[in-house]
């Protein structure tokens, strides 16, 4: 059995760590280590070959405590430098590395002499580039198999012999690179994992899937084993790391924000305003597109926290633009264009300001750094309420770019924000005017406030309100006959819709149950005379959108 130890163990021997798992029955057998307060911050860096798994990557060895960013595979070293990096991973990806204008590892990877680990196309990039040999396969080979060790390696400590794991590659490994040996097999691969005695690792399965269960004790034994990481990334070191940063980036400048009600917005604000006090004002536009008591809740809350806020009641104003409006990229054009006129006229009043923020995060910045080499097709203008105003010349303050949201969440506990902020169901920000299907008017919004407010009421009593990403009513301009006592009715169709999610790129209808959809549609008919009937939307997305507009 291996003696490697855990970084930060001190001296206390691998078998007791292994003790220690047995009697937790075997589950994540690796300790997390105990950060030192006050410690740098250790990064990994992945690289992206453009695996559809990279995010994945990312995620997982910040799940292990260790900062991490994916970068593009070309990259300079002057961008990575300063991250201080502890090591990197190949991500897979769609090449093959015979292919003409293939993606390959900068020199600096190697260069570096750090820990390297490659992950399937990763782990064929560093087999070509350090001169080994790939050849081309004739048939792909995905799903389930059994890992076999074939040496003692730190990359697989407090691991069984055999385990599951996810295989998906095509090339097949005919010559290692000198110095590097097979370090585990499967049955259709003979080279599965390798080594070198330089802390260079290649798997040809994804560690990073849940199809490998137990993918992230060797991604704890790559990070804290070879990388020596401690896992000292918290919400705590990033809250401490952001405040002296976002105080020395503003220095004695004057930030505004505006803030949606949202998480993002109001941890973002929360941040700066640690940071720098009242140096920071607080826009809160109330554009009659919120949902039922909202902005007076939303209020009470900001009160709390923040010294100068400005609340601005401009609901009139909204629903005049959007008069007669029926086309629901319009509507969002022109919700975003009215916030920014009254953005920008409330903000003319607080005088020279300097900063603007945003509570941008990471997959955004993802996003816009790949979507040059992506092709994709624009479904929906997703205008988010504090969009930069056009004729502000002002530098933008990002603290949470590099955030997943369920980071942002932890961020914001962690700040003491109330649950029911940091936990609220992602809003758009053209609020309900993208749920009315046609014209949005007045007796329109009161309506769909009234079927959403039972709605919300229902779900959170059934305690299933976290557990989605998004519950909501859709005021449909549908209408169809009903009876109600003896008498026929003619009424609005309303849906319902419910859906889970990680990101929103893909979203799954949530699997409601009967009698919660029965309470919720006998109320709706029950307590709101303009609906008649009720539909449970189940659709997926793709290919339907989680919005209806
Ligand atoms: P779709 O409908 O495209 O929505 O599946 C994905 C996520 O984005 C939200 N969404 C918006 N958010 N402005 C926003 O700020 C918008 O115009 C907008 N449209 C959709 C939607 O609620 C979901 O979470």
């Amino acid at each position: 059995m291996s003696k490697y130890r855990v970084a930060t163990s001190g001296d206390v021997e691998v078998s007791t760590y292994l003790e220690i798992a047995k009697e937790k029955g075997g589950e994540q057998p690796i300790p997390t280590p105990s950060p030192t307060p006050g410690a740098e911050r250790e990064t990994v860096v992945v690289i992206d070959f453009g695996s559809q798994y990279s995010m994945l990557i990312v995620r997982r060895v910040r799940e292990c405590q260790v900062y991490c960013e994916l970068v593009p595979y070309d990259t300079p070293w002057e961008r990575i430098a300063p991250l201080h990096p502890r090591g990197f991973i190949l991500s897979g990806g769609p090449a093959s590395v015979y292919d003409p204008g293939a993606p390959l590892a900068p020199d600096w990877v190697y260069e570096s002499g750090l820990p390297l680990l490659g992950i399937c196309y990763g782990m064929h990039v560093i087999i070509h580039q350090l001169g080994g040999r790939i050849a081309k396969g004739t048939k792909r080979e995905y799903g389930h198999a059994t890992l076999n060790q074939s040496a003692d390696s730190p990359l697989f400590a407090y691991l069984p012999f055999s385990m599951p794991v996810w295989m998906s590659h095509g090339d097949q490994i005919v010559e290692l690179p000198p110095g590097f040996t097979t370090i585990a097999y499967t049955e259709n691969s003979p080279t599965a994992a390798i080594s070198n005695d330089k802390g260079v690792f290649g798997l040809q399965f994804h560690p990073e899937v849940a199809h490998t269960p137990q993918g992230k004790t060797i991604l704890k034994n790559f990070l804290y084993n070879i990388c020596g990481c401690q896992g000292n990334w918290t919400s705590g070191s990033f809250i401490t790391e952001s405040i002296d940063s976002i105080k020395q980036q503003v220095g004695k400048g004057k930030v505004i924000c505006a803030l949606s009600g949202g998480v993002d917005s109001t941890v973002a604000a929360t941040l700066v305003h640690r940071a720098i006090g009242d140096h920071l004002t607080c826009i809160f536009v109330n554009n009659g597109l919120l949902r039922q008591e909202e902005p007076q809740r939303i209020f009470d809350t900001y009160r709390r926290h923040f010294e100068n806020l400005v609340y601005v009641d401009a609901s009139e104003r909204f629903l005049r633009r959007l008069k007669g409006v029926v086309d629901p990229e319009l509507k969002r054009h022109l919700i975003g264009e009215e916030f920014i006129r009254v953005f920008e006229e409330e903000a003319a009043k607080i005088g020279k300001v300097d900063f603007l923020v945003q509570g941008t995060l990471y997959p955004d910045v993802i996003e816009s750094t790949t979507s040059e080499t992506k092709a994709s097709a624009r479904i929906k203008t997703h205008h988010n309420v504090g969009g930069l105003p056009s004729q502000m010349t002002l530098s933008l303050l990002e603290p949470l770019r590099y955030l997943f949201k369920d980071e942002v969440r932890e961020v914001g506990l962690a700040l003491g924000l109330p649950e029911d902020t940091v936990w609220r169901q992602p809003f758009p920000g053209p609020g309900l005017a993208i749920r009315i299907i046609g014209e949005v008017t007045k007796e329109r919004l009161e309506t769909l406030r009234a079927c959403d407010w039972i709605l919300m009421n229902e779900i959170k009593k059934a305690n299933l309100y976290r557990q989605l990403w998004q519950s909501f009513m859709v005021l449909t301009d549908v209408q169809s006959v009903g009876v109600m006592g003896d008498y026929r009715t003619y009424g609005y169709l309303v849906a319902v819709r419910a859906v889970t999610s990680e990101d929103a790129m893909t979203a799954d209808w949530a699997h409601l149950p009967y009698e919660l959809l029965a309470q919720i549609s006998s109320r709706i008919v029950n307590e709101v005379p303009e609906v008649n009937r009720v539909v449970y939307d189940i659709s997926s997305k793709p290919p339907a959108t989680i919005e209806w507009e």
